[in-house]
């Protein structure tokens, strides 16, 4: 298990992250007992105050261009985008990778995540949540605050579990699906990449690619355009 890459001892010191929005604090916090400090941040929109006192936000890559020719070398980054967002995260990520910079995992000292589970690059295992025996978790997921990815799960990239999610065991998640906060996929079933499960669901059926659903058992609210 790739864990012990976000351990202080070594691999400690600083790190950008790019989004300044709660999430970022979310990290900060996250990572602040592993003997990381949060360098600099980053975001597309204009932000009024930084979240993290005492914390710069660079605005868009302009911004990002304006950093990086006064600090060189390999820092490691985060991406704090939440909600539906995972194409976004997974370009994001790609860019700053391809700028140099090293992409980091956050796991949460309270997570409880398998020995045998694995998880890619760049992803994030929130306070109280739980990753079971032998799930394989993509890269840029975010496994959320008190979300439950039971044994045997496979999610593709950019996913994000939002807070009390519950995933049963053996369950498919395609690439940038949301799992709507407190929502519940029972064991075996297959959502299809850009999903969307709405809070509070719960998911009794496969679920196509692009699709919205909500309720209890969870219906087909829309479908996007391909
Ligand atoms: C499902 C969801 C994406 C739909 O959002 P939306 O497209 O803006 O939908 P709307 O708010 O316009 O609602 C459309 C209809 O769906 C219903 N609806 C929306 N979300 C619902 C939900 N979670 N459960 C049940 N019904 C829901 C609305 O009541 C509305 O019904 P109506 O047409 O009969 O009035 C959103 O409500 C949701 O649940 N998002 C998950 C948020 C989340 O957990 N984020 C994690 C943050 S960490």
């Amino acid at each position: 298990m790739i864990r012990g890459q976000t351990k202080a001892g070594g691999g400690a010191g600083e790190v950008v992250i790019w989004g300044a929005s709660g999430h970022a604090k979310v990290l900060a916090e996250c990572i602040a007992p592993l003997g990381y400090r949060v360098a600099a941040l980053f975001d597309n929109r204009a932000i009024l105050g930084s979240p993290l006192p005492g914390v710069r936000v660079y605005r868009g890559w302009e911004g990002f261009e304006d950093w990086r020719r006064a600090h060189g070398g390999r820092q490691k980054f985060l991406v704090a985008i939440g909600g539906d967002r995972g194409t976004d995260r997974l370009e994001i990520h790609d860019r700053l990778e391809a700028a140099g910079l090293t992409p980091m995992q956050a796991i949460h000292q309270t997570a409880f995540v398998a020995t045998n589970a694995t998880l890619g690059p760049g992803s994030h295992v929130l306070a109280n949540s739980t990753v079971g025996v032998e799930t394989r978790i993509g890269k840029q997921c975010i496994i959320n605050t008190n979300a439950s990815v039971d044994h045997e799960c496979v999610l593709g990239n950019g996913v994000h579990v939002a807070p009390g999610a519950i995933l049963a065991g053996c369950v498919e998640i395609g690439d940038c699906v949301l799992v709507g906060a407190g929502a519940v996929v029972l064991p075996r079933i297959r959502v299809g990449a850009a999903a969307v499960i709405g809070a509070g669901a719960v998911v009794i059926a496969d679920v196509p690619a692009r699709t919205t659903v909500v309720g209890n058992p969870a219906r087909p609210l829309r479908k996007a355009a391909a």
